[in-house]
C-alpha cells in the first residue's frame, strides 16, 4: 500500500495512519507545545509523565519532527477510557482525527475490550461531532466537571462507543 501526501501529512491511501511511536519523555516538550495550541486548559507536563509511568497507551504520529496527533488511553477490565485525543492545530480538518479514531477502535478490539468511553467539554462541539460521527452515543452529563476562566465551571458530556 503506498503512502501519499495529503497537505503535508503522510496518510495511507485508504485513510489509515502508519504505525505510531509510543510517547516518551523526550517528546514531551513538543507535545506540550501542541497541547497549548489546541486547548484552553491544556494538560501539564506532569499529566503526561504520570500517564507514561502508569503505562497508558500513548501513540504519537509524526511528520518528520512535527507532532501531528496523539491520544492517551487507559485500558480497564472491559473498557478503554480515552483521556486525551489531540490533533495539532496546524493539521486539523485533514481527517487525522477520524484516522486516529479508527486506530483506537482497532487497538481496543484487539485488546478484547467492548467499549470506549470519554468525557468532553459541553462547549467542544467539534469534538462532540467527531465522536457522534464515529458512532459514540451520549450517556450523560457531569455538571461543573471542568474549570473555565474566573472560577466558573463547565459540564462534561460523557460519551461511549460499545460493540
Ligand atoms: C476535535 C479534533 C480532534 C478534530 O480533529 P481533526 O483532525 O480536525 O478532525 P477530522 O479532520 O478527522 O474531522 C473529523 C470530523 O470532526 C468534525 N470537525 C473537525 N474539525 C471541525 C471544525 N473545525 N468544525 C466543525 N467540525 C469539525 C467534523 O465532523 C469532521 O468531519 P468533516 O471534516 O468530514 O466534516 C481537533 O479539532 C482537536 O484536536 N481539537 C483540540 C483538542 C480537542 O478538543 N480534543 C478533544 C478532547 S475531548
Amino acid at each position: 500500500m503506498k503512502l501519499f501526501r495529503k497537505s503535508h501529512v503522510a496518510l495511507m491511501d485508504d485513510g489509515i495512519l502508519p504505525a505510531p511511536r509510543d510517547m516518551t519523555q523526550d517528546m514531551l516538550a513538543d507535545i506540550i507545545q501542541v497541547e497549548q495550541g489546541a486547548y484552553s486548559h491544556p494538560w501539564l507536563m506532569g499529566n503526561f509523565v504520570d500517564s507514561i509511568i502508569s503505562g497508558y497507551h500513548m501513540p504519537v504520529w509524526f511528520d518528520g519532527d512535527d507532532v501531528l496527533c496523539y491520544f492517551v488511553a487507559m485500558r480497564g477490565a472491559d473498557e478503554v477510557h480515552l483521556l486525551n485525543f489531540t490533533v495539532a492545530s496546524a493539521h486539523q480538518r485533514q481527517g487525522l482525527a477520524q484516522a486516529m479514531m479508527r486506530y483506537l477502535r482497532e487497538w481496543s478490539v484487539s485488546r478484547g475490550v467492548h467499549s470506549i468511553w470519554l468525557e468532553v467539554r459541553a462547549s467542544n462541539q467539534r469534538a462532540i461531532d467527531l465522536y457522534l460521527a464515529s458512532g459514540f452515543v451520549t450517556d450523560g452529563v457531569r455538571p461543573g466537571y471542568y474549570p473555565v476562566h474566573h472560577g466558573q465551571r463547565e459540564d462534561a458530556v460523557v460519551m461511549s462507543l460499545n460493540w
